[in-house]
């Protein structure tokens, strides 16, 4: 997850004044202790077990069930497998841990927790080390299919699923090596976000003639999956996704289409590849 800091206060975050859990202090309160577990993680120790409460875990049940349906009809074949061969539980929320060994088994991909948002190059950094940083914490059970930021149901979900292709595990790293190279140059770091987002979290790609999804994004989102396909689809184009600009607070209204998705691995690879080399 990238994104600025989300500030710790005693043992309850603070939370913004529309989120959905902001009067509620227990669900602050208990984002605060989960937050530790991240805060105290340093890469490579053994991932520590969050006690998940029955009522997070029933959160997860219903959002990954309603999802997994979803997914059925909209994501891609690579991300299905991906699912298929990473088998996470859909009854309770999955630790970190064994997302983590299974996800390892599969790609050689490492996921490691954060307590909240993290900075951007601290994000994409990770990524050249093959090390996905991902929260703990799940959205607030009054609305469990709506979240303001990016949850453990993001995470694993949207991103842990494709980590378990290898081809992608192998795209994710080739980006966060691109990202490394262009860190100090905000304007090449920018096109470069941009890339990402419209492609490894909103990116759409044909298949047999219908558009699926690849991004973790569209992939993690209830609503949002539901109605990709009335969007802007504009044909692929890297340089042009460089340079859109985007609003995370809404339902994404121009989506760049692969033709296929060797051809959006092929380019995005070739692309992130090149990018920042002398
Ligand atoms: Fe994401």
């Amino acid at each position: 997850m990238i994104g600025s800091t989300s500030p710790v206060v005693g043992r309850s975050v603070e939370l913004p004044a529309d989120h959905p859990g902001v009067s509620d202090l227990d669900y602050r309160t208990r984002r605060g202790a989960i937050a530790e577990v991240g805060e105290q993680y340093r890469s490579g120790d053994p991932i520590p077990d969050v006690e998940y409460t029955a009522e997070e875990d029933q959160v997860w049940r219903i959002v990954s069930r309603e999802l997994g349906a979803k997914h059925q009809r909209y994501a891609c074949r690579a991300y299905l497998d991906g699912a298929a061969a990473l088998t996470l539980p859909t009854e309770r929320v999955p630790q970190l841990r064994e997302v983590d060994e299974r996800v390892h088994a599969l790609t050689g991909f490492h996921i490691e927790p954060v307590p909240g948002l993290v900075p951007t190059m601290v994000f994409y950094g990770a990524l050249a080390r093959r090390r996905f940083l991902s929260t703990q914490y799940i959205r607030h059970h009054s609305v469990p299919f709506y979240t303001p930021e990016p949850d453990v149901v993001h995470e694993i979900i949207g991103h842990a699923n494709m980590l378990a292709n290898p081809l992608l595990a192998d795209l994710y790293e080739v980006a966060g090596r691109a990202s490394v190279r262009v860190a100090d140059h905000d304007d090449k770091l920018l096109f470069f976000s941009k890339v990402f987002w419209f492609s490894l979290e909103f990116g759409v790609l044909l298949e047999e003639g219908e558009l699926k999804a690849y991004g973790a994004g569209l992939l993690s989102s209830f609503g949002e999956i539901d109605v990709f396909r009335a969007a802007e689809i504009r044909p692929w184009d890297i340089e042009q996704m460089g340079t859109l600009d985007y609003d995370i607070t809404k339902y994404q209204p121009v989506l760049f289409a692969a033709e296929s998705f060797d051809r959006m691995v092929h380019d995005l690879t070739a692309f992130f590849d090149g990018f920042g080399r002398p």
